[in-house]
């Protein structure tokens, strides 16, 4: 049998779980209830197929700016989705993490949160990283700060400053760069997700909102990978010609 190459890293910006809900008649909050159920789903989809690293954008730096009540009704749902999602971790030994200016969330999330994760730690299933108050431009902040703060403590000359030196300060320094990103709901932009992290990722991009995005799109979305060809800038292989690409 052929040898599979599938994604290790899958990141995913969820989209559409309001336009989901107004096209129902529904108000929003209820498209993102819909939303953690497909999170459920897809989690249990990729640690099924063998997914190393799952990364999922539930909350952006700009989505602060949304009204207060909708930030509420996320949180809440967020708090909801760890507690339901721990039994889930722990039959599949999952591991949560997550990325993003977290100490901006409310007190009882963060908690909660943190618990979760240190009680998923040596877990060495899939690891599921929530991007959560995140921003990519943020992320490269922060990692800047960090840098210079030991630029600063001179344990580093500024000449010694590579991209690796900048990729170790990152907020989960350890998990590679995402192959495949997923974004739903027909949007072609990647608002400010894994900035650094995305260089040479493949992009998939599917009309289907959020809450309607089942396992089949996320086999659709694997498949659609392993027949691309990733060249990081070089030339096409021989092979790959003969396939009709390049
Ligand atoms: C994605 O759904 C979830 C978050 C950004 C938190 P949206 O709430 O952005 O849904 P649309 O884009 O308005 O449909
Ligand atoms: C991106 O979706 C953020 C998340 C999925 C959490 P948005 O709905 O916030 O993105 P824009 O505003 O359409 O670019
Ligand atoms: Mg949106």
């Amino acid at each position: 049998m052929e040898q599979r190459k599938l994604p290790k890293h899958i990141a995913i910006i969820m989209d559409g779980n309001g336009r989901w809900a107004t096209l129902q008649g529904l108000p929003r909050v209820l498209g993102h209830r819909a939303g953690v159920e497909t999170v459920r789903r897809i989690v249990e989809a990729s640690s099924e197929i063998g997914i190393r690293a799952l990364t999922l954008y539930a909350f952006s730096s700009e989505n602060w700016d949304r009204p207060s009540n909708e930030i509420g009704d996320l949180m809440h749902l967020l708090d909801e989705f760890i507690e339901l999602e721990l039994p889930t971790m722990r039959k599949n030994s999952i591991r949560l993490r997550a990325i993003g200016r977290l100490h901006l969330l409310p007190e009882t999330t963060l908690v909660r949160l943190q618990r979760a994760i240190q009680e998923t730690a040596q877990h060495d299933g899939l690891t599921l990283t929530l991007a959560l108050s995140y921003g990519g431009r943020q992320e490269i902040v922060d990692a800047c700060r960090r840098v210079a703060a030991e630029v600063k403590a001179g344990a580093v000359e500024p000449q010694q400053i590579d991209e690796s030196t900048l990729a170790a300060h990152l907020y989960a320094p350890d998990l590679p760069d995402p192959d495949l990103l997923i974004r739903t709901s027909g949007e072609q932009r990647i608002s400010n997700f894994l900035l650094w992290q995305i260089s040479y990722t493949e992009l998939y991009l599917t009309q289907k909102l959020w809450p309607d995005f089942s396992k089949q799109d996320l086999l659709d979305a694997v498949e659609e990978y392993e027949r691309r060809e990733r060249r990081f800038g070089r030339r096409a292989t021989a092979e790959s010609l003969a396939n009709g690409n390049g």
